[in-house]
C-alpha cells in the first residue's frame, strides 16, 4: 500500500461555476473530517476558478484539470496546455481517461507525451488505464493494462523525483453500475505494481498510489479501499453529490 489514501472526483462534463460553488458549500458541512485522505476534484476547466475560490476554506481539497494538450502553447484551438492549467491553479491532471481514449481516440503514445508535458509544467498526472469488457473476456487484461502503463513508464524513469498517481478503471465498470470486485481490483493493481516495481524499484513503486475507479459509491467504497493494493478511488457519478462524495471520503 502507498502511505496515503487518495479520494478523487472526476466531474466529467458536469458542473457549471455556480454549481461548483454550491458543491463545496454542501461538501464542507457534510464531511466529518474524521478521516484525512488526500482529496482531489477535477471540475470542467471553466469551473476551475470557482473550485479554487471555494478551496481556502478547505485546503485539504486539491483541484485538477481533466485533460491537457502536450504542447506548451501555440495554434491549437480549443486545447489547454499544462503550463496554462498550472498557472490557472490546477495541481493535478487526469491523463488517458477511458473516455479520452475511447470517445476521442487518445493513444498510448499521446498519453506518454501528456505525462511528459504535465511533469515539465509541475502538474501531478493521474494516469488512467483499464481494459474493455471484450479485452477482459479475451483474457487480455494483463497485456492491455501493461501496454498502457509501459507507454509512460519511461517518462517516470527519466524523472526520478516526479509525483504521479495511477488509476485502474476497467472500462466495463465506468458509469455502468457494474463494479469490479475488491478481488478484481487487487489483481489488476498487483499487476500494475509488479511492473512498476521492476521498472522503478520497490521504494518508488510503493510511493505511487494506485486508485480504483468504476461505479464507486458510498455503499462499496469501504470494501474497495480495504482491498490489498488499493490506495484510493477515482469517483465519477457519485462525486457530483456533495453528500455522497463526503461519505466516500469518510471511507478513506
Ligand atoms: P463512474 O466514473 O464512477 O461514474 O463509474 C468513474 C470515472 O470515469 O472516473
Amino acid at each position: 500500500m502507498s502511505p496515503r489514501t487518495v479520494i478523487a472526483g472526476n466531474w466529467k462534463m458536469n458542473m457549471t461555476p455556480k454549481e461548483t460553488a454550491a458543491f463545496f458549500q454542501g461538501f464542507f458541512p457534510s464531511f466529518s473530517g474524521l478521516t484525512s485522505p488526500e482529496l482531489i476534484v477535477f471540475p470542467p476547466s471553466v469551473s476551475l476558478a470557482a473550485a479554487l475560490r471555494a478551496r481556502p476554506e478547505f485546503p485539504q481539497v486539491q483541484v485538477g484539470i481533466q485533460n491537457i494538450y502536450w504542447e506548451a502553447s501555440g495554434a491549437f484551438t480549443g486545447e489547454i496546455s499544462a503550463p496554462i492549467a498550472r498557472a490557472a491553479g490546477a495541481t493535478h491532471t487526469l491523463i488517458g481517461h477511458s473516455e479520452r481514449r475511447h470517445v476521442f481516440g487518445e493513444t498510448n503514445e499521446e498519453v506518454g507525451w501528456k505525462v511528459q508535458a504535465a511533469l515539465a509544467a509541475g502538474l501531478v498526472p493521474m494516469v488512467c488505464v483499464g481494459e474493455t469488457l471484450q479485452e477482459r473476456k479475451d483474457g487480455r487484461l494483463t497485456e492491455v493494462i501493461l501496454e498502457q502503463l509501459e507507454a509512460f513508464l519511461p517518462v517516470l524513469t527519466e524523472n526520478p523525483e516526479a509525483s504521479v498517481l495511477v488509476a485502474y478503471e476497467p472500462v466495463w465498470a465506468i458509469g455502468t453500475g457494474e463494479t469490479a470486485t475488491p478481488q478484481d481490483a487487487s489483481e489488476a493493481h498487483g499487476i500494475l505494481r509488479g511492473c512498476m516495481r521492476e521498472a522503478l524499484g520497490e521504494e518508488r513503486s510503493r510511493a505511487i498510489p494506485i486508485l480504483y475507479g468504476g461505479s464507486v459509491k458510498p455503499g462499496n467504497a469501504a470494501e474497495l479501499l480495504a482491498a490489498p493494493e488499493v490506495d484510493g478511488v477515482l469517483v465519477g457519478g457519485a462525486s457530483l453529490d456533495p453528500g455522497s462524495f463526503a461519505r466516500i471520503a469518510e471511507a478513506g
